[in-house]
């Protein structure tokens, strides 16, 4: 028997409804399957500790999450607590501590899935985003000069580091290589003339040990217009945390949306856990009344599947969700159905049931 040691922290909103139902999915394959188990502990951090304790975590939050084979996270935010600091001490703390350094999003147009883009083959969706996750435009170095003043400055500088750079390209081609795919690297190189210079430097050497892949290199900005006017163009793709960041929620927006976009923040050399989290927010507008999709944190219980070593079953998990909205039946308002939060995972765990 596997046992997997899974820390939940389902968060503010939406995070415990959609959690929940990713977990049914995890449970019913582990239940199925009989030689896997899941056990969960869950961790209240939030928006809601915070306005009881002080803090969007314990002091000692890290210590005790880091013997865990992987954290399942909701979402984390909620009116009344600044964002800046929901996301910089519980998530940011998390993905630093843990050295969660790669973040993949797949941008994939599965069957039945919603796409703006008229005249697409949906087979030419198909990305799979390596974002860089420990530091870039997101390091938190900077400064807050003469506050308030006539004079006042603020610094926002972005941290690249030989080490920070390398390992998540070289992460990117082994991945390219390994799925027989393209690399493409996103970058601004004209405009950023220290940090993108040396990312696109990086990229041409680590690109020297993998003359197998074949390789692309775009402005942000031009990247960002090609994904919609000729999205196949891209398959593998690195890039900064930034420019990550902002690119995977237009890739969302081409892939069905955000109730369908997933996320992993990896520590690749897992001497710390990984953190499987669905990309949306909280979303108050809607928390608490079953409207949720909880596809995007399915999809994520997929991804975690794929890092524990189960990848027939991360896969089976998609073939769920493609199932699912094939069925087109049984969805939530966000994808133009009636559906509750519940009522979409309990039709995708019987869809799995039915294909184990
Ligand atoms: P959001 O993703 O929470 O919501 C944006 C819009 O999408 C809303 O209209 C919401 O109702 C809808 N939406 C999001 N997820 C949905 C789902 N699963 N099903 C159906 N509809 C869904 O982003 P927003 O409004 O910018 O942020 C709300 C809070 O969430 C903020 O406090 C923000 O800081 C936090 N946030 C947290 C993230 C995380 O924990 N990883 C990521 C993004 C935002
Ligand atoms: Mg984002």
């Amino acid at each position: 028997m596997s046992i997997y040691n899974i820390a939940v922290i389902a968060g503010d909103g939406i995070g415990p409804e959609v959690l929940q139902e990713g977990i049914k999915v995890l449970n019913t394959i582990a239940e199925l399957d009989g030689s896997l188990h899941f056990e969960y502990t869950y961790f209240p951090w939030g928006c809601e500790y915070y306005s009881q304790h002080g803090v969007m975590m314990d002091e000692d939050g890290v210590e005790r999450l880091k013997d865990f084979d992987a954290i399942f996270l909701g979402a984390v935010g909620f009116p009344g607590v600044p964002d800046h600091i929901s996301l910089w001490d519980l998530l940011l703390k998390i993905r630093k501590s843990f050295d969660q350094y790669i973040n993949i999003r797949p941008i994939k147009l599965i069957k039945g899935a919603p796409c703006p883009l008229k005249d697409v083959n949906r087979e030419d969706i198909d990305m799979l985003f390596i974002r860089e996750n420990s530091e870039g435009e997101y390091a938190g170095a900077g400064d807050w000069l003469f506050k308030g003043q006539a004079n006042e400055v603020v610094l926002q500088t972005g941290v690249f580091s030989r080490k920070g750079t390398e390992r998540v390209i070289r992460y990117a081609f082994e991945t390219a290589r390994k799925a027989g795919k393209s690399l493409t690297s996103i970058s601004k190189g004209n405009a950023l003339n220290y940090s993108m210079v040396f990312w696109d430097q990086v990229f041409e050497e680590v690109a020297k040990e993998f003359p197998d892949v074949q390789t692309a290199s775009y402005l942000v900005d031009a990247a960002a217009m090609l994904m919609i006017s000729d999205p196949k163009r891209f398959e593998v793709v690195v890039t900064s945390n930034l420019f990550g960041d902002i690119l995977t929620d237009l890739g969302a927006a081409l892939a069905g949306g955000i109730g369908l976009a997933a996320g992993a923040n990896i520590n690749p050399e897992r001497n710390f856990p990984s953190m499987f989290e669905p990309i949306h927010g909280s979303a108050p507008d809607i928390a608490g009344k079953g409207l949720a999709n909880p596809l995007a944190a399915i999809w994520s219980a997929s991804q975690l599947l794929d890092f524990i070593g189960h990848e027939k079953y991360g896969q089976l998990v998609l073939d769920a969700i493609e199932g699912l909205l094939l069925e087109g039946e049984v969805l939530t308002p966000d994808m133009k159905g009636a559906a509750s939060t519940a009522e979409v995972g309990d039709r995708v765990s019987k869809i799995v049931s039915s294909l184990m």
